[in-house]
């Protein structure tokens, strides 16, 4: 039997990647829905090359080609539901981009389906919550990011209460070698040019501020439940090993691999088998070093941020993660500097305490609230973060 596969966010980086690895595997992989925002163009091309029964688009009225057999979803985040829930779907690859994955990413775990994570905010904001109903559900959260995709694998077969610590490796984005003074004046062309990945513009914002290793630290402790305390990130501009265990005994286990994101794609939608892939083999004498150092929480304080808002929990994650989604997209449309996303970050950080009782409810009030509270503060017009 096939693997039955829904893809929210098709259209972006992971996404169709994503559908690149379904179409090497077409054999173990079948597509049964797709979702995305804006790009009505590219999700009716997929559509009409992949066949799914459902799709989903924001604004639905936009997809006009002939899709016969495909049933077109509601608008908005009901329609990312009604794909995320859908009988026929086994696995949901969670592809979108901020908050936006974190209704349908519940909705997927009560309708009983096997979660594949890119979208890291969701666990960022809401990872309590969602990490209580997996295990209530038995449902597996299995992390796309590389980084954790990495972890993951050097757990296979290991007892969790031996780690000593996790050791989260970072490219350092453009800004490794630049001065304070100079990441303070970044232009987003400077912030867009990322030395070893291609992603989505977010994501590639948030390397260049190290947000998105704090994004991920945040994510590490809800995945692999571990206090901060036992979550290092270090400086890895080559990109190859893509993060670290360290056992009580001393051993260290990295995973290594070229900067490929189908590769920690295909090992998520395989789960836990390994399929074959035909990338060319790692050849370390031509890299010739692998080299290390500390991340300069000085220089780039979105990672210090970070650190403090998993210290302190409660709804201080959602804050750091929807204020910055505000903020990186305030920069990218040429509102505010590269150094003000991590000062008004710090802002509502410290204007927030934490509310009583932390539901799904409460989650979904602070991302509103942080949103508009930013938006007033700044006078920013809250433009959305679309390439
Ligand atoms: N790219 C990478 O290499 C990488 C690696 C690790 C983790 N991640 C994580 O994976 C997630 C996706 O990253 P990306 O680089 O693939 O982003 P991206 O290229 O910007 O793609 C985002 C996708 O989400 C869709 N989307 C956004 N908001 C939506 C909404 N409200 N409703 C429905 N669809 C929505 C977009 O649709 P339209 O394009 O149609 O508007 C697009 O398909 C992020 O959380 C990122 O941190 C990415």
């Amino acid at each position: 039997m096939k693997r039955k596969i829904a893809i929210l966010g098709s259209t972006g980086s992971i996404g169709t990647q994503t559908l690149e690895v379904i179409r090497d595997h077409s054999d173990i992989f079948e597509v049964i829905g797709l979702a995305a925002c804006r790009n009505a163009e590219l999700l009716q091309f997929q559509a009409q090359a992949f066949h799914p029964q459902i799709l989903a688009l924001d604004r639905p009225e936009r997809l006009n080609g002939s899709l016969p057999g495909c049933r077109i979803a509601s608008p908005g985040v009901e329609g990312l539901v009604e794909v995320a829930a859908h009988p026929e779907v086994d696995t949901v690859v969670i592809a979108t981009v901020g908050a936006a994955g974190l209704i349908p990413t519940l909705a997927a775990l009560r309708a009983g389906k096997n979660i594949a994570l890119a979208n890291k905010e969701v666990l960022v904001m809401g990872g309590d919550i969602l990490m209580a109903e997996a295990r209530r559900l038995s449902r597996p959260i299995i992390p796309i990011d590389s980084e954790h995709s990495a972890i993951l694998q050097c757990l296979q077969g290991e007892d969790y209460n031996r780690i000593r610590r996790i050791v989260i490796t970072a490219s350092g984005g453009p800004f490794r070698n630049w001065s304070f003074e100079q990441i303070q004046a970044a232009t987003v062309s400077d912030a867009l040019n990322h030395p070893t990945w291609s992603m989505g513009r977010k994501i590639t914002i948030d390397s260049a501020t190290l947000m998105n290793k704090g994004l991920e630290v945040i994510e590490a402790h809800h995945l692999f439940d571990l206090p901060v305390e036992k979550i290092d990130v270090v400086i890895h501009p080559q990109s190859i090993i893509h993060s670290m265990v360290e056992f009580t005994d001393g051993a260290v286990m990295a995973q290594m691999g070229l900067p490929d994101m189908r590769i920690p794609i295909q090992f998520a939608l395989a789960f836990p088998e390994r399929l074959p892939r035909n990338d060319p083999p790692l050849d370390l004498p031509s890299l010739g070093q692998l080299t290390f150092e500390p991340p300069d929480m000085e220089r780039f304080p979105c990672l210090r941020i970070a650190r403090e808002a998993c210290r302190c929990g409660g709804g201080y994650p959602a804050v750091l993660s929807v204020a910055n989604e505000e903020a990186v997209a305030a920069f990218l449309a040429g509102c505010i500097s590269f150094g003000q996303i991590s000062e008004i970050i710090q802002s509502e950080m410290d204007s927030f305490s934490n509310p009583s009782r932390l539901d799904f409810e409460a989650i979904l009030a602070i991302e509103s609230q942080t949103r508009e509270s930013i938006r007033k503060r700044f006078g920013l017009a809250g433009q959305a973060l679309r390439p």
